[in-house]
């Protein structure tokens, strides 16, 4: 594992293996060294796991960022009763996609991150809550873990103390974004239709089957593994500050190279547009997001902002899951953001009334502009929308269904404007803005 530490350079940790033969297999995993973080962990102190991943810095990688050790240390004493670990491996944010090639790559990564979870918070049957659409991955990780149980690397009264139980399982949801909230993922993991509950209790508390449980992220989890085998001063000499270590950055869009590229945390946006090729041959960046869709949109006057919790935030918008999507001056912002609010709507679970009658509100508009034929007062409308669905509704699904229409329209208002008037399509052609030719490609056709 080569590992460059100042900002600006590659730190390929959870990626390192993506390219070996076979990386994903138990015995190349272990070749490399592979379950011996877990070995460490089994000779140490519960609290001294959760003490090193507190030190480390490591923040969720889900995208709000909180951080990790942190969180486990929020669970009740134990009781000697079931407490769980739930990894979140929905991934369903427009743009993000990051952990579907992580657990394809390098699945043991996530399972020994799994195992050294449990260790440090006393669980003994982890969730793993994936998107059910990706069967290949679901096909890899169920292997994975066939791998694991039938090598006694998991299972009953193993470790150096005969103390060390743990079942993994599989759970292939059904495939909604709102899955992907980590209540939501719990009443879908306990067979109901997947809501978001009330918090408090938060799932620290009262999670799964109302016991303690710990909800994170796919990378968050993988990346405890680097923490246990090289401690948390190697961790922390990478990235800033506030946001220490290694993330993976997912470039999409109008980059020559698009791909991801695991790199410290403080990155540029321009380093990585530059790494993945530049923006594609006689064009010029536009716009792109630096968390995904429900992330607040940045221009060419962010490109040499730090990729940072706090500079993102400070520059108004999140990183989020580092879902990088550039799009250039062939992009209509009208359309693209009349494509995500068709997902919000679509993804609305209907629990609560803004986001249920808001999100249908704001397609509806969001189509005639498209198709220019907006009403007189409709920019106006939709932000008056967009600001009583934010902040006003039940969970973040409904604050992300409004982000990308209020920032669209403060950085591209005259774009929405033109919509009163003009087709998207007359304004900015599909043909100059696909990234691949289509033969099936007519005028009219989205
Ligand atoms: C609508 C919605 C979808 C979400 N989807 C995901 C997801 O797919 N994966 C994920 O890790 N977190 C997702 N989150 C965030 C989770 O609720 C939770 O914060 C996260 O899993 C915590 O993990 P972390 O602390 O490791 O980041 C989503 C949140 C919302 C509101
Ligand atoms: S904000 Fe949307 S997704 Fe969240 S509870 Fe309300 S209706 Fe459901």
């Amino acid at each position: 594992m080569t590992v460059v530490t100042p900002a600006g350079k590659l730190t390929p940790v959870l990626s390192d293996s993506w390219d070996k033969e076979q990386g994903y297999s138990l015995e190349s995993y272990r070749r490399n060294g592979g379950y011996q973080g877990l070995d460490k962990a089994l000779r140490m102190e519960r609290s001294e796991i959760v003490d090193l991943v507190k030190a480390s810095g490591l923040r969720g990688r889900g995208g709000a960022g909180f951080p990790t050790g942190l969180k486990w240390s929020f669970l009740p004493p134990d009781d000697g009763k079931p407490r769980y670990l739930v990894v979140n491996a929905d991934e369903s944010e427009p743009g993000t996609c990051k952990d579907i090639p992580t657990m394809m790559g390098n699945p043991h990564v996530l399972l020994e991150g799994i195992a050294i979870t449990s260790r440090a918070i006393r669980c003994e049957h982890a969730f793993i809550y994936l998107r059910g659409e990706v069967v290949h991955v679901y096909r890899r990780l169920l292997n994975a873990v066939r791998e694991l149980e039938e090598a006694g690397i998991i299972g009953e009264g193993l470790g150096p103390n005969g103390d060390f139980n743990l079942k993994i399982t599989v759970h292939a949801g059904a495939g909604a974004y709102i899955c992907g909230e980590e209540t939501a993922l719990l009443d879908s993991l306990e067979g109901m239709r997947g809501h978001p509950r009330l918090k408090p209790p938060f799932p620290a508390v009262a999670g799964l089957y109302a016991r303690p449980t710990v909800v994170n992220n796919v990378e968050s989890i993988a990346s405890v593994v680097g923490i246990l085998n090289h401690g948390a001063e190697w961790f922390g000499a990478m990235g800033t500050e506030k946001s220490k270590g290694h993330g993976l950055f997912s470039v999409s869009g109008h980059v020559k190279h698009p791909g991801q590229f695991e790199a410290p945390f403080g990155i540029t946006m321009r380093e990585l547009i530059e790494m993945a090729g530049g923006i594609r041959e006689g064009h010029q960046l536009k716009f792109w997001t630096p968390g995904g869709s429900s992330t607040p949109i940045f221009t060419a006057e962010q490109l040499d902002m730090p990729l940072d919790y706090d500079s993102c935030s400070q520059a108004g918008s999140m990183l989020g899951t580092r879902a990088l999507q550039v799009f250039d001056e062939t992009t209509s912002v009208v359309r693209v953001i009349t494509r995500w609010t068709e997902f919000y709507q679509h993804e609305s679970c209907g629990k609560c009334t803004p986001c249920r009658e808001g999100t249908y509100w704001l397609k509806q508009v969001m189509l005639r502009l498209e198709a220019g034929q907006g009403q007189e007062g409709d920019v106006d409308l939709l932000l008056d929308i967009a600001n009583n669905i934010a902040g006003r509704s039940f969970c973040a699904l409904g604050d992300a269904a409004a982000t990308p229409i209020k920032s669209g329209i403060e950085h591209f208002r005259e774009e929405f404007e033109a919509g009163l008037t003009t087709p998207a399509r007359e304004l900015f052609p599909y043909e100059a803005s696909a990234v691949f030719a289509r033969a099936t490609q007519k005028e009219g056709v989205r």
